[in-house]
């Protein structure tokens, strides 16, 4: 059987055969499905991407309906058991898990980066006492490409190799200094003795101890939770960094941009929201009547925040990790109240036919959130510590996409709607 699509269009009765590869038509050979000379040609409409591959990808795989997430082959469980943030990052990036001496190499390289210019400092000190941090973060982020020059040689591989490991090593360091300002706290020196993680803690909570030693137990969970997040595909945030990055700007810009539509509430801000559902929420018994406002749509409230994603249709993968973490966590810091509501709500909302028959299952925000919250995170930084490990993946993205061929700026159609071409109406006679 032939490895194509026969349309026939009904306008015109002509026959077209398009090649079907990997599963995909191109929507370019539609353009010659035409009624004349003077039709444009026929187009896709696919608004919100539901079903549009704009790359091709070797770096992660999501299979939906399975719940399967692997990088680079590897399943998401294996590297939250085995491997390292930093170690996982590598993975993201070069397609290879590193040897002893590249693990190393990578690691100083990045630990050799952590520290921020004191013009970056004095930048983020004009943000307002209760300035989000996600909105200092992502800010300060743009600005780190008014410091790089060489940011703009992205066709140059070392240039390009520099800038990723300075956003790496440099993530945390803003996004603890975000949190720093708006607790009007000084910030601290990054630690270079401590892991990615542990360094990340110290910069965030080290008092006046001459040594911060972070809790093992906190250190791991936080940097298995960044294994979690460090890639997902084509998501919204992702989708943005490719994007951004397609017109050639440098990636402090377009990471800026990512990290812009990580910070909504229906990405990277969800497990912000689930908190804020959880607390309104309230008690275990007030669940069922919550259930019941989502599903009807009252008080404003559709959704059920943490529940349901676009890609998959069964459990998270994700999700199932961070739960089995939310109980080493939890023995450390004491258990999160609002748990009880969270299980409580995940039981009846999976036993419920609404949501059982638009497959909504909790996703990687329904317990993050929790954890975090124990781990004497404030809501705000949520979706900050989101976009410190989501760094790798953008990266990664960005970069496959420069170095693929077939990219261009990235400029979708449209179908227009507006007014017909008419001349200019003066204002005197405007009715
Ligand atoms: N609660 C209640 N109903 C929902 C929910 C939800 N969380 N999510 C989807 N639905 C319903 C929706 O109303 C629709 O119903 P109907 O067919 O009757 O109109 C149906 O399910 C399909 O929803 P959709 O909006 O077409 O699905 P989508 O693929 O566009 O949206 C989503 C995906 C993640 C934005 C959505 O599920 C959502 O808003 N979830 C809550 C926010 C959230 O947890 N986001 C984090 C996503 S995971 C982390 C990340 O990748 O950033």
């Amino acid at each position: 059987m032939a490895d194509t699509l026969t349309v026939t269009d009904n306008r015109t009765g002509k026959t077209y055969e398009l090649p079907i590869q990997d599963g995909t038509v191109r929507a370019m050979d539609l353009r010659k499905i035409k009624t004349g000379p003077d039709d444009f040609g026929l187009m896709t409409y696919d608004p919100a991407y539901m079903n549009t591959a704009n790359c091709r990808s070797a770096i992660t795989y999501i299979d939906g309906d399975k719940g399967i997430l692997l990088y680079r082959g590897y399943p998401i469980e294996q590297l939250a058991e085995h491997s390292d943030y930093l170690e996982t990052a590598y993975l993201l990036l070069f397609g290879e898990l590193p040897t002893a001496a590249q693990r190393q190499a990578w690691n100083r390289d990045i630990t050799n980066h952590t520290m921020l210019h004191e013009n970056v400092k004095t930048f983020m000190q004009g943000f307002q006492y209760d300035a989000h941090p996600m909105g200092i973060f992502l800010s300060t982020v743009g600005a780190l490409s008014t410091f790089n020059r060489d940011a703009k040689q992205i066709f140059d591989q070392k240039a390009r190799s520099l800038q990723i490991r300075r956003l790496i090593a440099k993530v945390p360091t803003i996004a603890a200094y975000a949190y720093r300002h708006s607790i009007g706290r000084p910030y601290n020196q990054p630690d270079n003795e401590l892991s990615f993680s542990g360094n990340f803690l110290n910069l965030l909570f080290k008092m006046t101890e001459l040594k911060y030693q972070p809790n093992p137990v906190l250190s791991r969970a936080l940097d298995v939770l960044f294994i979690l997040h460090a890639d997902h595909e084509q998501n919204c945030s992702t989708a943005t960094m490719r994007n951004i990055g397609s017109s050639h700007v440098d990636p402090y810009s377009a990471l800026a941009g990512a990290a812009a539509a990580l910070y909504g509430p229906l990405h990277g801000g969800a497990n912000e929201a689930v908190l804020r559902m959880l607390t309104e929420i309230g008690s275990v018994a007030k669940v069922p009547e919550f259930i019941k406002k989502v599903k009807s749509g009252t008080d404003g409230q559709s959704r059920l925040m943490g529940f349901g994603h676009r890609v998959y249709k069964s459990y998270d993968p994700r999700a199932k990790v961070i739960k089995k973490i939310a109980d080493l966590v939890f023995a450390v810091t004491g258990k999160n109240p609002l748990l009880d509501i969270a299980l409580e709500l995940e039981r009846i909302a999976l036993q419920d036919d609404y949501f059982v028959s638009r497959k909504l299952y909790p996703n990687v925000d329904f317990y993050s959130g929790l954890i975090y919250q124990a781990m004497g995170f404030p809501m705000e930084m949520f979706p900050v510590l989101f976009a410190i490990p989501r760094t790798a993946g953008w990266l990664a993205q960005w970069e496959e996409m420069l170095l693929d061929s077939e990219q261009k700026i990235a400029r979708p159609r449209q179908i227009y709607t507006g007014a017909p071409a008419r001349d200019y109406v003066s204002q005197e006679t405007r009715g």
